[in-house]
């Protein structure tokens, strides 16, 4: 038990789930003192009765809030009928049909434009309603099973071993993806690190690293460390998630295309958490004028499910080998079930609509604050994926912010390098009243956070 925990507190139900999580689940898993009861729309309730307004959303997997009803009545049916097969075991139909929502939405780039991609139609705000691409995809368990298969495939498809990433880039914590992840705190102590893996400097104009900086950046990666001739793909979020919420310029992400294009290097797109419609868009590249090889979702996905996928052009994804991909649990018939309600919602008339009204909205209250408040160096985003970096590079700040804040009833997470991000993973289907009412709970635990420190 927590020695900091009062008598009191030691005597309440979250009190006493605490003491048994101490006791039994090891320290590496870390952990808040939120014990949740229930949880609907944007707001969360503890078991000892407190409510609390949420804008993490479980890190970015409830951008349609907790518990919405046409997910949840699509898990109770399926529920009624089987809860697993295996898909290697027996087929069925809410995998097939994920998978054929994904090529609905696969976002493609403007035919002739210098993204396109050959055969591909227009794009723009309407790309996701075109007809369905030629895309196929795999479905697995988490966004690091994802991303490492999106590796597998990219490699079989090329025959090529080298897999480039980014700086502050945020992949997942398995062997391949801890190595894909540029922080410390996730490989600290577990190498070795798989091989074949490259960084390359990412655009960070707020700390001065342009996107002519980062192309810079990627030559010398390709006459120091690697042939791009043995590369088989770079992999990128379109908004650093983890790594700050730094939206990626789309002439940087543009620049990458091309490059890759040049060398025959496959395009990894990483929407685990900039994707299912927190952008505003269902893809945030879609945003960039970019057309990927392949994108890899998650979070949102499985509407609070475990769920995540691999969408890229048939012959890439069927360059594997029959029996070369597959899972256990991948695309369990539950997780299924709730992302077809998800996709659904996503592509609904006003789901977009909807999610511009939310990212004015919190830019507007984010400016005011940055505004009022010296401690906040940035505002920045791209669509309701949005943060305020502290001038401060340290965690001191945000981690106190998010403690006041956790007092007064909102929960909120940090990001960042240095952990001096504070950004925000409010449910697009919150009510105006739900964010203002956040946004001033922001301001005031960042008012007390910053008094605290001077
Ligand atoms: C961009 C990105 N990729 C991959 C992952 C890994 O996903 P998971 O935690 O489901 O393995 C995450 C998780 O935060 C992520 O943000």
């Amino acid at each position: 038990m927590p020695a900091a925990m009062t008598v009191e507190e030691r005597a309440s139900a979250s009190g006493r789930v605490l003491a048994a999580r101490d006791r039994y689940v090891p320290r590496g898993v870390l952990t808040p003192s939120l014990v949740v009861d229930r949880a609907q729309g944007a707001r969360v309730w503890d078991v000892d009765g407190r409510e609390y307004l949420d804008f993490g959303g479980g890190i970015a997997c409830q951008n349609l809030g907790h518990g919405p009803e046409p997910v949840v009545r699509a898990i109770h049916e399926q529920a009624d009928r089987y809860l697993h097969q295996c898909f290697m075991v027996g087929t069925y139909e809410p995998y097939v049909e994920v998978c054929r929502r994904l090529a609905e939405l696969w976002p493609r780039a403007a035919a002739g434009g210098p993204t396109s991609r050959p055969g591909a139609g227009g794009f723009g705000a309407g790309a996701s309603s075109l007809p369905g691409a030629e895309t196929k995809s795999l479905l697995v368990n988490s966004g690091a099973e994802a991303i490492e298969n999106a590796v597998k495939i990219a490699r079989s498809a090329t025959g090529r071993p080298a897999v480039v990433v980014f700086d502050r880039a945020f992949h997942g914590r398995t062997t391949l993806t801890m190595a894909m992840t540029s922080k410390l705190v996730y490989k600290q102590g577990f190498g070795p690190l798989a091989p074949e893996v490259y960084r390359a400097p990412a655009p960070y104009p707020y700390r001065g690293v342009s996107t002519d900086d980062a192309l810079h950046g990627l030559q010398l990666l390709f006459k120091q460390d690697v042939d791009p001739a043995t590369v088989a793909c770079i992999v990128l979020e379109p908004v650093q998630g983890e790594g700050g919420f730094i939206p990626m310029p789309p002439d940087f992400v543009q620049a990458l295309r091309r490059i890759c294009d040049e060398h025959g290097i496959l395009y990894v797109d990483d929407e685990v958490q900039s994707g299912c419609g927190r952008t505003g868009t269902v893809w945030a590249i879609e945003r960039l004028g970019v057309e990927p090889d392949l994108i890899v979702s998650g979070k949102t996905l499985g509407g609070g499910l475990p769920l995540a996928a691999v969408t890229g052009r048939a012959e890439l994804m069927d360059a594997v080998h029959v029996g070369g991909l597959g899972g256990t649990f991948g695309g369990n018939p539950l997780a299924c079930a709730a992302a077809v309600a998800v996709l659904d919602e996503l592509a609904a008339p006003g789901f977009r609509e909807r999610a511009e009204h939310v990212a004015a909205l919190l830019r507007r209250r984010l400016d005011e604050i940055a505004a009022r408040q010296p401690l906040v160096g940035e505002v920045r985003g791209l669509g309701a994926m949005l943060a305020l970096e502290l001038r401060e590079q340290s965690a001191e700040v945000a981690t106190a912010t998010a403690a006041a804040a956790f007092e007064n009833g909102l929960i909120l997470l940090s990001c960042g390098l240095y952990g001096n991000v504070i950004r925000l993973l409010p449910p697009l289907t919150a009510t105006d009243e739900e964010l203002e009412r956040g946004l001033g709970l922001l301001e005031e635990a960042l008012g007390n956070a910053g008094a605290g420190q001077g």
